[in-house]
């Protein structure tokens, strides 16, 4: 077993919310949830992820169980 090969990478992810507005349901802005996350799991290690309420845990969460497609990078 290869002890360094993380379990998981995570490469410039962002994830982006268009925001809505008006009958035509046009974009108007975007909410931008992840914003250029890189990091790596080892097998083994623990990792905490902390910060104050929305600035987008559970979204990061959810891209990692593939729940939602990312706007751009790759886990
Ligand atoms: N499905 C969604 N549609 C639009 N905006 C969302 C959605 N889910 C989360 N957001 C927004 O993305 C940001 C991050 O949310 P979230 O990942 O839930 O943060 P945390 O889990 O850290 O509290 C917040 O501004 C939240 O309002
Ligand atoms: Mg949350």
């Amino acid at each position: 077993m290869d002890a360094e090969k993380p379990i998981l990478e995570i490469r410039n992810l962002e994830l982006y919310f268009p925001v809505r507005q008006g009958v035509f349901k046009k974009v108007v802005a975007h909410i931008k949830a992840v914003d250029g996350i890189n990091l790596d799991v080892i097998r083994g290690e623990i990792l905490g992820l902390v910060g104050e309420s929305g600035c987008g845990k559970t979204t990061l969460g959810k891209s990692i169980l593939q729940l939602i497609r990312p706007t751009k990078g790759d886990v």
